[in-house]
């Protein structure tokens, strides 16, 4: 196939029993950077991000609101829409799982399965937690002091018995390992992939993937007494987005294998182990990477409804402004790990590497140049050891941040990033441009034109972070929409000497603390 490389990057599909909170604003963010920082790097992105709307969770949660399930999901699905407006993502489709062209996804893999011999009838008995969407076994399972059980999660579990389809999950667990084993870059973080391999060894059950005790799915082909498992339904989605059961369609082929499913840790098992093994079973290919990362607390406490501390992802907008929030949540914790939102964090990081780091070097950059250059670029004379050193270092940050990138470890990204800004601040002092002015012209109009081509390559290299900010930082340095891409980046295309500059504005304000939202705590 021709033309650019492909690049396909998915998010769960969300829950509509809830509003949309932090861990859902956070999973969507990370691949929102990814396919920003991909489009500029020339690959041709498919993002998709949608809603997991089946199952008996959601049957029940429509029914306590009084309205039909298909009702209810259209609203609730709505507000996961508004979210990714609301944060700027720019997912290229948004899936559900109660569209047609689901259904016929789910079927046609169904069928596929069936003709593989690769799902039986039997009947099931366990313990299932409605919440979880999971059976549990008794193992699993503590007793909570009224004698109801309860699953690791702390759902309530009930006994159910009824007839199910199974898929022959144990038939794979050695071809998953060697699959692992041929990959071992498939699951990341590492520490991930060992919990993953160890479940796999320790031996794996035939899966039940119907359900007769609700309604609110999607049919078994030729049974409706049974509805599928949700799980099954709802990782098809990756499929179904990309066109199949047209697997021969261009867009099936461009776009499958994904790159990346985007997960939190709760769901990696689903992704890492049920999907490929549905996948290989089917004769489809495995997706390339499965990425789980950590979870927040809030100010040290867990997450919970019960405990009403869920951070609304507005409320922290309006507070902070969307791309200080957008920095913060990827750049405080190592990503992969768990994290606390705190208020303090987050004014650190906004006051800190924004408004005195970032915000700085640009704005001093800038003023100088509109005080002492006529507000034009300046022109480069002679380039002395430290100019090149900075302009150098600059340079490498594309590689740099691109091979980070690839391991989805935006952390080190940003703080390779921020050696720069640091060290364009360093430069400024030690050079001390200010003071040149009646010294030595010439070569103050050097050093401001290093220090403009240094912002603008962070400027760049930001944009899938900070796409708002970043793109007023550009327009203050007057680089054309067209040269906004990685294909712009460094010094062959700088801007030229003798363009007018807007006249500069400060671009993060520093954050008083008083003005801090603290409703959302
Ligand atoms: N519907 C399933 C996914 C099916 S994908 C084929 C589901 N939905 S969910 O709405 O419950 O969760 C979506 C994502 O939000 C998960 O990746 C989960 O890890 C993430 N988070 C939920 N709470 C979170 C935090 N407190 N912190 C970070 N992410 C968290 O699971």
């Amino acid at each position: 196939m021709s033309g650019p490389k492909a690049y396909y990057v998915t998010t769960p599909i969300y829950y509509v029993n809830d509003k949309p909170h932090i861990g859902h604003a956070y999973t969507t963010l990370a691949c929102d950077v990814l396919a920003r920082f991909k489009r500029l790097d020339g690959f041709d992105v498919k993002f998709l991000t949608g809603t997991d709307e089946h199952g008996q969770k959601v049957e029940k949660s429509a029914a306590a609101a009084g309205v039909a399930p298909k009702d209810f999901t259209d609203r609730v699905s709505q507000n996961f829409r508004d979210l990714a407006a609301f944060m700027g993502y720019t997912n290229d489709d948004f899936i559900r799982t109660t569209e047609e062209r689901h259904y016929r996804s789910v079927q046609a893999l169904w069928n596929k399965l069936v003709e593989k011999d690769e799902i039986y009838l039997g009947s099931y008995a366990g313990w299932y937690a409605v919440r979880d969407e999971a059976f549990f076994a008794e193992s699993e399972l503590t007793t909570r002091p009224d004698g109801k059980k309860i699953a690791p999660s702390g759902a309530e579990v009930e006994w159910v018995e009824e007839p199910s389809y199974f898929f022959r999950l144990s038939q794979w667990g050695d071809r998953l390992l060697a699959f692992y084993d041929a990959n071992p870059d498939f699951i990341l973080p590492p520490s991930r992939r060992n919990e993953v391999m160890s479940f796999v060894k320790g031996g794996l059950q035939d899966l039940s993937v119907s359900r007769t005790s609700f309604k609110w799915g999607i049919p078994v082909p030729g049974d409706d007494a049974h509805i599928m498992y949700v799980w099954l339904d709802a990782l098809t989605n990756y499929i179904t987005a990309v066109g199949y059961p047209d697997d021969k369609s261009d867009s099936y082929r461009r776009y499958w294998p994904a790159d990346l499913h985007m997960v939190g840790k709760d769901i990696v098992r689903f992704h890492a182990v049920y999907w490929p093994a549905f996948l290989m079973a089917a004769g489809l290919e495995p997706p390339k990477r499965v990425f789980a990362h950590g979870w927040w607390t809030n100010e040290g406490q867990k997450i919970s409804k019960s405990l009403g501390n869920v951070i609304d992802p507005v409320k922290l907008v309006e507070t902070y402004g969307l791309d200080p929030v957008r920095y913060f949540l990827l750049r405080e914790v190592p990503f992969g790990n768990d994290g606390d939102f705190s208020h303090k964090a987050m004014i650190g990081r906004l006051n800190g590497d924004l408004a005195n780091d970032l915000g700085n070097l640009a704005q001093r950059s800038l003023s100088m140049i509109a005080k002492n250059c006529g507000g034009a670029m300046p022109e480069a004379g002679p380039l002395t050891d430290e100019d090149k050193a900075l302009l150098d270092d600059a340079g490498r940050l594309l590689g740099d941040v691109r091979s980070r990138l690839d391991v989805q470890a935006f952390h080190e990204a940003l703080d390779r990033i921020w050696l720069v800004v640091r060290a364009a601040n360093a430069y400024v002092d030690r050079q001390a441009p200010w003071a040149l002015r009646k010294t030595d012209p010439a070569r103050m109009a050097t050093v401001l034109s290093v220090l403009a081509e240094t912002v603008r390559n962070l400027a760049l290299i930001l944009q899938p972070f900070m796409p708002t900010s970043m793109g007023r930082m550009l327009d203050q340095l007057a680089a054309p929409t067209s040269a906004r891409t990685f294909a712009s980046f460094g010094p062959d295309h700088a801007t030229a000497a003798g363009t007018p500059l807007p006249k500069p504005e400060g671009i993060f304000p520093r954050f008083v603390e008083e003005e801090a939202g603290k409703g959302d705590s």
